[in-house]
């Protein structure tokens, strides 16, 4: 006789990290995963704390926590990872729509490090998973470079290329950099747009230079799209030079909304519109990738990996 299920812990449990709670809720049905309750908090003294209540044992268990600012995000991720296995749980997997640290992948400055392999080092020990969506691939060319655990980076490119379809007529996509131009061919590709990268010159965090402006067919609307809008002086830059190339002003989008300081209000006045996806909440977030979240973080639950992982933080 099979034994009754009745007294068993769940058998997947998302739990939100701070600020991501609406993200968690909106892939918990979809997961037939249950929400997890934790309190993440800190001291008086400013030590995090946190606490988790939903039982766990020989659960698949998920922490959802979007990376931007993740100095302040990073310890308190770390402690509940740790409170999870404490707890028994079978899997810890992290489902983190925007990685942090990428772009530091490399060494400019004799002095400087190479974050991303740094970054990546805290978070090995404490996860099985890893799902996120877009890193910023480029001088690192694959996650398995520094991430050593089962890692899904899902692509909001079929996403961004059905928004631009419905919203935009004869679309023309511009990359505000070589960079861009994994994201800019694909979409275009889907869309069946003529595309173009501009070749960008960063002299510091706040000024870029664009040059190699293409020559956009009358009628068409400029679309700019980039994987990460910070300081957003990458596509202030580009969409100024469109302007004064004789081109209205362009749709913005970008997959991960980090916006530093006034970038979304100096980028708001200076294009027809701004996009983003929904990795980061932020009021322009018009693209959802829950769908295709849903189905990274399914094919890690499903993922026969060993059941638990040694502890080493
Ligand atoms: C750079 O390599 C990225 O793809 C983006 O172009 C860059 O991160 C944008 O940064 P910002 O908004 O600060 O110009």
């Amino acid at each position: 006789m099979t034994a009754p299920a009745v007294g068993l812990g769940p058998q997947r449990v998302l739990i939100a990290m701070p600020g991501c709670e609406g993200a968690t809720m909106r892939l918990a049905t979809p997961l037939s995963a249950e929400l997890g309750h934790a309190a993440v908090t800190h001291f008086p003294d400013g030590e995090s704390y946190v606490r988790l209540y939903t039982p766990v044992h020989g659960a698949d268990v998920a922490l959802v926590c979007t990376l931007d600012h993740p100095d302040e995000k990073l310890l308190p991720l770390l402690w509940l990872a740790i409170a999870a296995r404490e707890r028994g749980a079978r899997r810890v997997g992290l489902i983190a729509p925007y990685l942090a640290y990428m772009r530091q992948d490399v060494v400019f400055n004799a002095g400087e490090i190479r974050a991303a392999e740094h970054f990546a080092a805290l978070l090995n020990p404490a996860f099985d998973w890893l799902v996120t969506v877009d890193p910023h691939l480029h001088r690192i060319a694959h996650l398995s470079d520094v991430y050593r655990m089962p890692t899904i980076a899902v692509e909001a490119a079929p996403a961004i290329a059905a928004w631009i379809l419905t919203h935009v007529q004869a679309p023309f996509l511009i990359g505000p950099d070589v960079e861009s131009r994994q994201w800019v061919e694909h979409i275009a590709g889907i869309c069946e747009a003529p595309w173009a990268t501009l070749v960008k010159t960063r002299h510091s965090a706040w000024h870029v230079e664009v040059a190699e402006l293409p020559s956009i067919p009358p009628g068409c609307a400029p679309v700019v799209v980039d994987d990460i809008i910070s300081t957003g002086r990458t596509m202030l830059t580009a969409a100024g030079a469109l302007q004064r190339n004789g081109q209205p002003q362009p749709v913005c989008i970008g997959v991960h909304a980090v916006f530093a300081s006034d970038a979304y209000s100096q980028l708001c006045a200076a294009s027809a519109e701004v996009v983003t996806c929904d990795t980061i909440p932020h009021p322009s977030n018009r693209i959802a990738l829950t769908e295709p979240l849903v189905d990274a973080v399914s094919h890690m639950f499903d993922l026969s990996l060993p059941s638990s992982r040694q502890m080493l933080v």
